[in-house]
């Protein structure tokens, strides 16, 4: 059992949190927001996320995880802390805010022993680590431990991922910074995960790299599927057939809105500004590309609405889903909200319906209507557009929906409708990447 801290209770920060002390470490978490800490201590989640709410609960409860709003006396008997705060994008420019860490790093070294780690676990540029490690030696006056260590789990199965990860990626100057987290995460090594031991650049690149791969991915294959739809191909279908290559593989080949969250796009964004701030700028060109075959995924969405419903203004649009995906109510940079919020602007009075999302979208974007029951919020409905594919719309019974909307028009906006079933409803089925013939 370790003595960690946990710094910044986001996401990521409270995932991480939780799954150290499930490990069987003391975790002391520090979060200054008043609001969010009080929350918490009581056991409740900011967000939504499927097990962490029960796991935060039961770590609570055997005393394993503590909080408190910034660092004490306490910090300095502590072994390894573990930054997690955001990097989110700048709001003057595409690359990314590493204040935040920054200020972390900078409370946190008065309160450091010689033998102390601190492992950086935000998406950062390269590069960062160095001034964060210099910044903090400069205040304690020794050589401070500091080691990256990104993390990669995903929203909807954080926890899972934090237990389970397919890897585990240290960059680290010294080797007692390998040691030490050897030694914290010693319960996964166990398990068979992969422990992989580098310079610290590499590890910071390594977190960009890969979701600058899995962007491109999606963006791959939306690009397909705006070459299917003036073609007559279908990318599905076409997915399918390239994903049983195995060097190509089926995984992030889903056609559709395209991707959203906090994490892809504004990583590729900010890994496009650091390589310009390098001199290498050219190398990740491509990767503007992949920002814009995103994009214009969600101007194909509105396109469709209007040459399906002609003039916006009085029509009654029902956004079904508005998280950036399922399992989750995190609307940030999400293609549906982003649709939802077009459209409405455009003249049409948009009703959404999400299982979790509603309560995050009151603050985000009032202006929008708002339905906890499904069939309520497709009554009336001049278009249907499934914006998120939770598992409810793939179950629902379209035939109860055809008997309360005022036009039976779908747009599947992320190919997960049962296309014969709609139609046998009596819809017409639009789908991104597809060509269907609706009788
Ligand atoms: C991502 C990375 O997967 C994770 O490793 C990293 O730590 C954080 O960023 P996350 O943002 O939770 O995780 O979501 P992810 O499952 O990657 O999906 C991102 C977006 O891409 C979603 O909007 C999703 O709907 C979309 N997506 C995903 C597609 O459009 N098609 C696909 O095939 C896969």
């Amino acid at each position: 059992m370790m003595k960690v801290s946990v710094i910044g209770l986001g996401y990521l920060g409270v995932t991480h949190a939780v799954a150290m002390a499930k490990l069987g470490h003391q975790v002391l978490g520090i979060e200054p927001d008043a609001t969010r800490l009080e929350a918490l201590e009581q056991g409740i989640l900011p967000f939504h996320e499927p097990d962490l709410g029960e796991g935060l609960k039961e770590v609570i409860a055997s005393g394993l995880l503590t909080f408190s709003a910034n660092h004490s006396k306490e910090s300095c008997a502590i072994e390894l802390h573990f930054i997690c705060v955001g990097t989110p994008q700048l709001a003057v420019s595409q690359a990314a805010d590493t204040s935040y860490v920054e200020a972390a790093a900078k409370e946190l070294a008065p309160w450091l022993s010689e033998t102390a780690v601190v492992a950086g676990k935000s998406t950062v540029p390269v590069g960062t680590a160095q001034k964060l490690k210099d910044s903090m030696s400069a205040v304690s006056g020794f050589e401070v431990h500091l080691v990256w260590n990104p993390e990669f789990l995903r929203e909807g199965t954080a926890l899972e991922d934090s237990l389970k990860p397919d890897r585990i990626v240290i960059g680290s100057w010294s080797q007692h910074g390998f040691d030490v987290m050897r030694k914290v995460y010693r319960p996964i090594i166990e398990i068979g995960t992969p422990f992989l031991e580098m310079d610290v650049p590499t590890a910071e690149l390594v977190k960009v790299a890969a979701n600058s791969f899995l962007a491109t991915k999606i963006s791959f294959i939306n690009a397909m599927a705006e070459v299917a739809e003036v073609s007559g191909a279908d990318a599905v279908a076409l997915a399918k057939a390239i994903g049983y290559d195995e060097r190509i593989g089926n995984q992030f080949l889903r056609t559709g809105m395209g991707f959203g969250g906090g994490c892809l796009p504004k990583d590729i964004r900010g890994f496009v500004a650091r390589a310009q701030e390098l001199g290498v700028g050219s190398a990740v060109d491509f990767l503007k590309n992949v920002d814009s075959i995103n994009i214009r995924r969600r101007d194909k969405v509105v396109e469709l609405a209007l040459s399906e419903l002609g003039e916006l203004g009085n029509k009654n649009i029902t956004m079904l889903g508005v998280s950036f995906k399922p399992d989750s109510d995190d609307l940030r940079d999400s293609p549906a909200l982003e649709i939802a919020q077009r459209l409405q602007a455009l003249g049409a009075k948009v009703t959404v319906h999400d299982p979790v999302s509603l309560e995050a979208l009151v603050t985000r974007s009032p202006e929008l209507g708002q339905e906890q029951d499904l069939l309520e919020a497709c009554a009336n409905a001049d278009l249907l557009i499934l914006g998120t594919e939770w598992k409810e719309y793939k179950d629902v019974d379209p035939q109860k929906i055809a008997e309360l909307v005022a036009t039976k028009t779908v747009i599947d906006g992320r190919n997960v409708l049962n296309v014969a079933k709609w139609q046998s409803a009596g819809f017409k089925v639009i789908a991104l990447g597809r060509n269907i013939h609706n009788g």
